[in-house]
C-alpha cells in the first residue's frame, strides 16, 4: 500500500499532541495497518516532541535517530505514539545479538502460486512507502551487522542482490534505533547485559534523543489516567518508584539496586493493586497495594532489594508492611 502524502491534512500540535502550541503538523491521510494503535494516555515531553517533529519533517536531511534511556522509560512507545498521531506506519523489529542485515532486508520464498519470489523485509518495506523503521534494542546487534545499515542511513539506494533491483528510499523513510545505551557500551547499569560497542562510523550517522523517566507530576497524571482506580495513592506510588530509581541509578554500596521500577512496572503494579482490591475484603490484613507491588515486581527481585522497596513503602505511606 502506498501512503505517499498526496492530500496531507494539517492540524495544530495542540490538537494532535495535547501540547500548548498552535504550530501546524502534517498528518498522513491514509490509515496503513502498521500505524500503531493510539494510547490516549501517552504524554509527550516538550523536548522530545520538538526533536521528533524536526526529524520527521526532514530538517536533519538524514533518516537516523538513536533513542536511548533506561528500561521502561518510554523509548519504543514514544516512537510508536508519535507515529500513531501522524498516521505513520511503523515497521518495528525486535533486535538481538543474532540479528543480521540480510534478515532485515528480506529474502526469497517459495510458494505454489508464485514459485521462488522475493519478500521484502522491514527495511525495504519501510523504504518503499516512507514508513518508520523502529529497530528495538539496536545496541545488542553485532557491530559488523549494524554497520551494514550505513549506506541506508546515508540515503543511498539499496541493492536486493537476489533480484538485482535497486530500491530508492521514499523521502519520508526514517530509522529510529532504541537502546539502553547510545552504542558506546556505556550502560549506566550492569543489568543491561549483552549490549555491544557499536562502530563509530555507524553511530556517527544518528542524531540522538535521550529519554528519561517522566517527572513526578507528569507520571502521576499518566498513572491516574491509565489506571484511574489508583488515583488516591498514585502520588505515593510514583514517589516510591522515584526512590527506587535514585538507588538504581546512583545508589552506592548496599543501597545500589540492580532492579528498577520503570513506568511499565509502575503501571503493572497499579493494575495488580486494582485487581487485588476486588479480593481484599476476604482478609482484613491484606493490603492490595502491597500485594500488588509484590506480585507485579518484588517477588522476582533479590530479597534484600525487595526489602529496601518495602522499607521505602513504609516510610512514604506510613503503612506497616506485614513480613
Ligand atoms: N510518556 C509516557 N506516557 C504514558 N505512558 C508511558 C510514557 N512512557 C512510558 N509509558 C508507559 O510505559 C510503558 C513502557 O514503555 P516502553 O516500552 O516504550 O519503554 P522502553 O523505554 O522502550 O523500555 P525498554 O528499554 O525496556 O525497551 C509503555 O507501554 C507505556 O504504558
Ligand atoms: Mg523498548
Amino acid at each position: 500500500m502506498d501512503t505517499t502524502n498526496t492530500t496531507v491534512v494539517t492540524r495544530t500540535i495542540r490538537e494532535v499532541f495535547a501540547m500548548p502550541s498552535d504550530a501546524q503538523v502534517e498528518i498522513r491521510p491514509q490509515a496503513h495497518p502498521l500505524v500503531p494503535r493510539n494510547n490516549p494516555h501517552f504524554t509527550f515531553a516538550k523536548e522530545s516532541l520538538r526533536k521528533l517533529l524536526m526529524w520527521v519533517a526532514g530538517a536533519l536531511a538524514e533518516p537516523g535517530l538513536w533513542v536511548s534511556g533506561p528500561t521502561g522509560a518510554g523509548k519504543s512507545s514514544l516512537i510508536e505514539q508519535f507515529s500513531s498521531r501522524l498516521n505513520i506506519p511503523v515497521f518495528r523489529v525486535p533486535c538481538t545479538g543474532r540479528t543480521t542485515l540480510d534478515d532485515l532486508l528480506g529474502g526469497m520464498q517459495i510458494s505454489q502460486a508464485r514459485g521462488m519470489h522475493w519478500v521484502d523485509g522491514p527495511i525495504i518495506a519501510a523504504m518503499r512507502i516512507g514508513g518508520v523503521l523502529l529497530l528495538d534494542e539496536w545496541d545488542l546487534v553485532s557491530p559488523s551487522e549494524s554497520t551494514g545499515l550505513n549506506t541506508i542511513l546515508d540515503g543511498a539506494p539499496v541493492l536486493i542482490k537476489s533480484t538485482g533491483e535497486y530500491v530508492v528510499a521514499h523521502p519520508d523513510f526514517r530509522v529510529a534505533a532504541t537502546g539502553n545505551t547510545f552504542g558506546w557500551s556505556d550502560a549506566s547499569h550492569a543489568g543491561y547485559r549483552a549490549v555491544q560497542k557499536q562502530n563509530l562510523a555507524s553511530l556517527d550517522r544518528f542524531a540522538s534523543l535521550s529519554v528519561t523517566y517522566l517527572d513526578e507530576a507528569t507520571e502521576i497524571v499518566v498513572l491516574t489516567k491509565t489506571v484511574p482506580d489508583v488515583a488516591p495513592i498514585a502520588e505515593q506510588m510514583v514517589q516510591i518508584a522515584n526512590k527506587v530509581r535514585g538507588d538504581f541509578i546512583s545508589g552506592v554500596g548496599t543501597e545500589k539496586l540492580s532492579n528498577v521500577i520503570s513506568t511499565r512496572g509502575l503501571i503493572r503494579w497499579a493494575r495488580a493493586t486494582v485487581a487485588f482490591s476486588a479480593v481484599a475484603a476476604l482478609d482484613t490484613s491484606f493490603v492490595a497495594a502491597i500485594e500488588g507491588l509484590r506480585f507485579a515486581l518484588l517477588d522476582k527481585w533479590p530479597k534484600h532489594e525487595a526489602e529496601a522497596v518495602l522499607t521505602a513503602y513504609e516510610a512514604i505511606t506510613g503503612t506497616k508492611v506485614r513480613r
